[in-house]
């Protein structure tokens, strides 16, 4: 297992050894979120093309040798990542692209891509001898959290904003979490999480301040380029809310080139809800910070207003030559039904967003014909039916008569 060396502020580049105790830089403070850094000469010794083609492992944790668990027994009995990628012709030949992947992270034990991040949470936790574990969340990073929590035996206590989706709140409280339904959004949700976890001792699991949760996101990135053997797709869209998954997958392709393992940076591009795009803000007036703004969006899981993670976000975009781009509310909505019937996977609506942004740019003509271009789900369709229902039509209702049944489809069909 490897050990992490230093972390490192990606803002001033200050390091710090890896404490306890030790979130963000001491000098950026909040915004100075902290990268994990490693010896990678000691992490090629073991993580080899070879190697990992044999290895056993079909969860995230086959890349272990660069991830930040010391003590391999504190890793989680539930099996995360090594999600399927799957190729699509029917979309990369109606949007123009070469290639189209889409990696289906809702199908996560607790269904988001959130687990990638809490699996890594627990077992830190508990690498440091901490009994309770704590975090905001507009959703899914709690019912993740609480479902590794409860597997763990670690007690959690969750803040979530009142408006999250009844699915995940049922999550939680199915996991047996200490549930906070925090009056007000995601923002003031997360202000009484960091309140109560300074106050009472908490490990702190909030992806934005813990600088070894984007140590588990990453793992979606390694994934892709190994299943698509080590070939990197050109571009990847992914949603962002507080920009930790977009970090994520920078930090993964990143830690691959340092291996060797590949040779290139995919264009990260960064998807945002119209109502809900600080990101996408400060890439196009090509500001150095973010300014925090207004969160109203129906995807809920990025309906995020002060991203906390904006700098490692900025620096994904930017470093990879991507892009950011926003998608409406109505774009994220169709998008749930196109995405589920050209590829049977059904996604909340975060979760098509990555896909919504594809097909907005490919429209407008800003993809190329000799692209590969990847889009992560990162969150599965039944989290919040409500919305999902609103992009769909209604059933046919009908007695049990085989005549009723008849006539209704003959409606049908003359009205198609
Ligand atoms: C399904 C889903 N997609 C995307 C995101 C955005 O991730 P981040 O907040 O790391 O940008 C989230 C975060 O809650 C999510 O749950
Ligand atoms: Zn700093």
């Amino acid at each position: 297992m490897a050990r992490p060396e230093i972390l490192k502020c990606v803002l001033c580049g200050k390091e710090y050894s890896p404490e306890p105790e030790r979130y963000v830089c001491g000098t950026c403070g909040l915004d100075g979120t902290l990268d994990v850094l490693y010896d990678v000469n000691e992490a090629k010794k073991r993580l080899m093309k070879d190697s990992l083609s044999l290895s056993r492992e079909m969860s995230m944790w086959r890349y272990r040798d660069i991830m930040p668990v010391l003590n391999d027994a504190n890793i989680p009995e539930l099996s995360v990542g090594w999600t399927p990628l799957y190729e699509n012709k029917r979309l990369a030949s109606e949007y123009g692209v070469r290639k189209l992947y889409v990696k289906d992270d809702g199908r996560n034990p607790t269904a988001s891509l959130k687990d990638r991040a809490s699996a890594v949470g627990v077992a830190k936790a508990l690498d440091f001898g901490q009994k309770t574990v704590a975090c905001a969340s507009t959703g899914n990073a709690a019912s993740s959290l609480s479902g590794f929590a409860a597997v763990t035996g670690l007690e959690s206590y969750i803040f979530v904003p009142e408006k999250a989706p009844a699915a995940k709140v049922t999550q939680l409280l199915v996991y047996g979490a200490n549930v906070v339904l925090v009056k007000g959004d995601y923002a003031k949700a997360f202000d009484l999480a960091t309140a109560a976890i300074e106050k009472f001792g908490w490990y702190n699991r909030n992806c934005a301040i813990n600088p070894y949760l984007v140590e588990g996101k990453k793992t979606c990135a390694m994934e892709m380029a190994e299943q698509l053997n080590w070939e990197v797709p050109d571009r990847v869209f992914i949603p962002v809310g507080d920009g930790c998954c977009i970090g994520g997958l920078y930090k993964g392709f990143r830690d691959l080139l340092e291996l060797g393992l590949i040779d290139r940076m995919p264009k990260i591009t960064g998807v945002q809800a119209e109502g809900s795009s600080p990101i996408y803000k400060a890439i196009t007036e090509n500001s150095e910070r973010v300014n925090f703004g207004p969160a109203n969006t129906i995807a809920d899981s990025i309906s995020v207003g002060a991203p906390r993670n904006w700098a490692k976000a900025l620096r994904a975009i930017r470093k990879s030559g991507g892009a950011a781009v926003t998608v409406t509310d109505n774009e994220i909505l169709s998008a749930i039904p196109e995405l589920a019937r050209s590829s049977g996977v059904f996604g909340e609506p975060a979760g098509v967003t990555g896909f919504a942004g594809f097909r907005k740019m490919a429209l407008a003509g800003e993809t190329a014909p000799d692209e590969t271009v990847a889009v992560v789900v990162t969150g599965n369709g039944l989290k919040d039916i409500e919305s999902a229902k609103r992009s769909v039509g209604k059933p046919l209702s009908c007695s049990p008569d085989i005549e009723e049944f008849s006539r209704l489809i003959d409606l049908r069909r003359t009205h198609k």
